[in-house]
């Protein structure tokens, strides 16, 4: 492989300086990505940028536009999977600024949560106010942010349908909101996803906490029939119309089927683990298997639910 050019090089260099400057965000260079995802693969990326605040997220994402540097943002990491040779540019995760979940005192059945804050953050808020809507989230890992751009669900309840308006950053720097009907969203699937989300307000309901509680311990029942201690990034393949990728993959006999380090999950058979050692190429070799084998055994074609990020994304 030949090295950066001169010019290159030069204007790495000015970003970097650039970089330095900014006030609220810390860079770290050739982070490895594989800590950062519940996974546990993928290479290193070549910039790692934690940022704290708005302002800040602005000015970031404006230099790295003007420098041509891919850029990609990081929730919570657990439904998100690297390559193993990493990412040729910065991966953006969002900061303390980003975490805050507050009440509307003008509104009661809405709360204001920032996308850098959990989901699970977010459903114990609500629980300690009596509102409920989010117990589906009991046991789902990841931030807001990751939740509201893959709209995640469990149970027939889904996150975008409780977004009253999301707080977006257009590609121009400009602060957005979006009323709920400017952005579609479906089954695990969500106009937003690719866009800077920030906060979103939830519409939830009234109800007693030892309701909220209830749901909450169906959920957490349900999570354990799930591979849960296990390093997996939950549902590889999005359930196909009228069926189950889970019920397919466990039909077609592939539960146990091991590539390397990765295995499908024997408890879950949706769920794909690293027992150690497993890598990105792994999981990909795994996920073609199976999906030709489901595809042979009942002509299913199964959609991957896990975000990959290419190196060049
Ligand atoms: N099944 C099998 N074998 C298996 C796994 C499942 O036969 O190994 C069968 C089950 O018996 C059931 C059906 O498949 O009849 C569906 O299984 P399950 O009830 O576990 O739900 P799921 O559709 O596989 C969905 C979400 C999960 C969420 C659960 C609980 C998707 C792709 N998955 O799973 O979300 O936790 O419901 O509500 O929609 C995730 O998105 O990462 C995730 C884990």
């Amino acid at each position: 492989m030949s090295g950066p050019t001169q010019t290159e090089a030069l204007a790495r260099a000015t970003l970097e300086s650039r970089l330095a400057a900014l006030a609220a965000i810390a860079v770290r260079h050739d982070e490895p990505l594989a800590p950062h995802t519940s996974m546990g693969v993928g290479g290193p990326a070549r910039w790692f940028i934690e940022v704290e605040e708005r302002g800040a997220l602005a000015h970031l994402l404006a230099l790295l536009g003007e420098a041509g540097v891919a850029w990609t943002m990081l929730g919570g990491g657990s439904n998100t999977l690297f390559e193993d040779r990493g990412f040729e540019g910065a991966v953006v995760h969002l900061g303390k600024g980003f975490r805050f979940i507050e009440a509307d005192p003008a509104q009661p059945e809405l709360i204001h949560t920032g996308s850098g804050a959990l989901l699970s953050a977010a459903m114990n808020f609500a629980k300690r106010r009596g509102l409920s809507g989010l117990e589906f989230g009991a046991g789902i890992p990841g931030t807001l942010g990751g939740a509201l751009a893959g709209n995640s669900g469990a149970g027939g309840a889904d996150i975008c349908s409780l977004a009253e308006s999301v707080e977006v950053l257009d590609e121009d720097g400009a602060e957005r909101t979006l009323a709920r009907g400017e952005f579609g969203f479906s089954y695990r699937k969500s106009g937003l996803a690719g866009r800077i989300i920030l906060a979103a307000r939830l519409r939830l309901a009234p109800a007693s906490r030892e309701e909220i509680e209830t749901a909450i311990q169906a959920h957490l029942a349900k999570r354990m029939e799930q591979p849960i201690g296990d390093r997996s990034s939950g549902c590889m393949f999005k359930n196909p119309p009228g069926e189950y990728a889970g019920r397919l993959i466990d039909a077609a006999g592939l539960k146990g089927l091991q590539v390397g380090g990765i295995s499908v999950s024997n408890t879950h058979a949706n769920f794909m683990i690293n027992e150690g050692g497993g890598t990105a190429q792994e999981i990909r070799q795994l996920m073609e298997e199976v999906r030709r084998r489901v595809q042979e055994e009942s002509g299913f074609e199964l959609e991957a639910e896990v975000r990959w990020v290419r190196p060049s994304d």
